[in-house]
């Protein structure tokens, strides 16, 4: 039976980059050697590091412009930390919008001070909030474009006076934005770019150097850059994986292509949110995520009957996060529109059938 994989992340990859991977374990580059056991420092891996990296740029448009991609280790959790290492002197604003941003803004206060330019939590961070100013003379504004648990994702972004940091974990390479406003973007590689191992940082390089901190080498984003991206053993497997699925993503098109697809799938499933009766959703409509739908049953009685035809059709992946509950559809790059068809079908048979 077809699994129809809706899962948060780490999550669904495209087929052909799955078989691509795998067959590079055994065999990599018709070399008889396997990724696995070739060192970082060959040849052929310097250009899968040197090809992932470019691609990124290619495709955020960020090519030539001032900006450096790399592939680091330790989650995007460990970017919460080197943010505040590397760019906070005395001190950032931050948008809270939810879990992500609370324990960006948590691990930033180890370092210095932060401020809460504007939060949503008074309403369990249901929505975007929107009108707040970002004070001039702050190091740094950072916000996260989409909200993975609560399922609200910023349509817009500010004009920022002052450089802008985004976590874009769960959105990157998903629409298409000016990613020029932002001077540093980071994400995890595990929801629209490949296997978990390994995290994409794309900074602009003169906002680099500010601060008056010595940054340990591991957390220097001036160390990374200087030995391009290579300082230590980079994960090798996720740094592959994400290159494919980056060829991937342009291959199709890039994210303009990419962009279509996943305004589609958000319409099929918030239609049906909508119109069945017996769902609500969770985040306001103007603020909705394209790729976390996030919705309840408006009777939990029927949570088991939902769940078993869910599980009947192959429906994988689909409980909300463990700290809010109800159901979660994410709905990544590599998800097929299909597999949206499916879940809005069983949902209109729970209609039928209660
Ligand atoms: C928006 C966002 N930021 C940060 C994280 C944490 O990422 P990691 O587990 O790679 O540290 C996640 C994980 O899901 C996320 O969705």
């Amino acid at each position: 039976m077809k699994i129809h994989n809706f899962s948060a992340g780490p999550c669904i990859l495209p087929q052909e980059v799955l078989l691509k991977s795998s067959e590079a374990v055994m065999d990599f580059n018709n070399s008889g050697l396997s990724l696995l056991e070739i060192s970082h420092r060959s040849k052929p891996f310097v250009d899968v590091m040197e090809n992932a990296r470019s691609l990124a740029l290619e495709l955020l448009g960020l090519e030539g412009k001032g900006y450096k991609a790399l592939f680091l280790q330790g989650g995007a959790s460990t970017q919460f930390l080197m943010v505040a290492l590397n760019l906070l002197e005395k001190r950032a604003g931050y948008l809270n919008t939810g879990t992500w941003s609370n324990n960006a803004i948590k691990e930033a206060r180890i370092y210095d001070d932060v401020y809460e330019v504007a939060s949503s939590k008074e309403a369990g961070y249901n929505y975007i909030p929107k009108g707040y100013s970002i004070p001039e003379d702050y190091d740094y504004f950072h916000c996260t474009s989409n909200n993975t648990i609560f399922g609200t994702q910023m349509k817009s972004f500010p004009d920022s006076p002052i450089p802008m940091v985004c976590d874009m974990s769960s959105d990157i390479f998903s629409r298409q934005l000016d990613f020029t406003k932002f001077d540093l973007i980071y994400a995890g590689a595990q929801k629209n770019m490949g296997p978990a191992g390994t995290t994409l940082v794309v900074i602009k390089e003169d906002i680099l150097g500010k601060v008056s901190r010595k940054i340990p080498s591991v957390m220097d984003y001036k160390v990374h850059i200087d030995k391009s991206s290579m300082f230590n053993t980079p994960p090798v497997f996720a740094v592959y994986v994400s290159m494919l699925t980056l060829e991937w993503l342009k291959n199709l098109g890039g994210i303009p292509a990419i962009e279509k697809v996943n305004e589609m799938k958000a319409r099929v499933i918030y239609s049906e949110i909508d119109l069945n009766p017996l769902f609500k959703g969770y985040s306001v409509k103007e603020d909705r995520s394209n790729m976390n739908a996030t919705f309840n049953l408006v009777n939990d009685d029927l949570k088991e009957t939902f769940d078993t035809m869910l599980k009947e059709a192959g429906i994988s992946g689909l409980n909300g996060h463990r700290s809010v509950g109800g159901y979660r559809a994410s709905m990544y790059n590599a998800l097929p529109l299909d597999s949206v068809k499916a879940l809005v079908e069983v949902m209109s048979e729970l209609e039928t059938k209660a």
